[in-house]
């Protein structure tokens, strides 16, 4: 895939942008998207990712790991899962926050703390991830798993992380992305774009909501296009690694100091 400039938010695929209208614009779809299927979510996150996916916010997790007394932000927590990767791997007196604006996701996410007994590190909020009700310089780091895909304005969403974490903070980001190998890329779109949606209506009854899932893929930038994004939103020393091939990538950068 070519990198086109100046990098923005891609356009939706038509058959995408038709879906978005009718559903009041995308922020409204990509919300009731996911209220009704926070019930299955996290068993359709394993079973996609053969369980993958737990190790890829893992490797997110570790990158913003936060020192004793820190403060996080997970962005577009869902169910919490990154959140709590994020409070495991940092120190025991840290604290996270997760924002989500579907309380569906949150609901289960909070369930999740309970039954972990981690309601004391990890606290869920309701928020939109592209107007954050914090002030600058809040967090040590910021991350968000399979978020920025779904968001309306993905620089706004960068620009949002950025104004939030304290200079010198980290971000990170895990994305689905575009394996460079084209052999490994058409056998996992033929997966992607087949099995996936099949499996979201085997499960949740929600074939509409897994077929969006490759569409909103197929329009998204590949890593590079994404670390220019986040260049352009202000975040320095962008890099990134892919895992499973290019199936995700993590997009890791750190705020300026001057
Ligand atoms: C694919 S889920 C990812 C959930 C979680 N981060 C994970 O790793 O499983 C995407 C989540 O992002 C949330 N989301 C998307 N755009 C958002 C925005 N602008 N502000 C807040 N939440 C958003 C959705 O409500 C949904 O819960």
């Amino acid at each position: 895939m070519s990198v086109p400039g100046p990098a923005s938010t891609p356009t939706p695929a038509p058959e995408l942008r038709a879906r978005f209208e009718a559903a009041g614009g995308k922020s409204a779809y990509v919300q009731r998207m996911f209220g009704r299927i926070a019930r299955v979510y996290d068993l359709m996150n394993h079973l996609m990712t053969a369980g993958l996916d737990r190790r890829w916010r893992d490797a997110t997790a570790r990158r913003v790991a936060l020192d004793p007394g820190g403060h996080g932000l997970d962005i577009g927590t869902g169910t919490g899962d990154l959140a709590i990767a994020l409070a495991r791997v940092s120190a025991p007196d840290a604290r996270v926050i997760g924002v989500d604006f579907t309380p569906e996701m949150l609901a289960f996410g909070r369930e999740k703390l309970r039954r972990l007994g981690l309601m004391d590190r990890v606290e869920l909020r309701q928020g939109d991830g592209e107007r954050l009700a914090f002030d600058e310089d809040s967090f040590d780091a910021c991350c968000s798993a399979f978020v920025v895909r779904n968001m309306s304005d993905l620089r706004q969403g960068f620009a949002e992380m950025l104004r939030v974490t304290k200079p010198g903070g980290r971000v990170a980001c895990l994305e689905m992305s575009h394996p460079p190998s084209p052999i490994f890329g058409a056998a996992f779109h033929l997966y992607f774009d087949r099995v996936v949606p099949l499996l979201g209506r085997l499960i949740g009854r929600a074939f509409d909501a897994y077929s969006y899932l490759p569409t909103s893929v197929s329009t998204f930038p590949d890593a590079p296009h994404l670390k220019r994004i986040m260049e352009e939103a202000g975040w320095r020393e962008v890099t990134y690694d892919y895992r499973a091939g290019g199936v995700v990538a993590i997009h890791v950068g750190v705020k300026p100091t001057d």
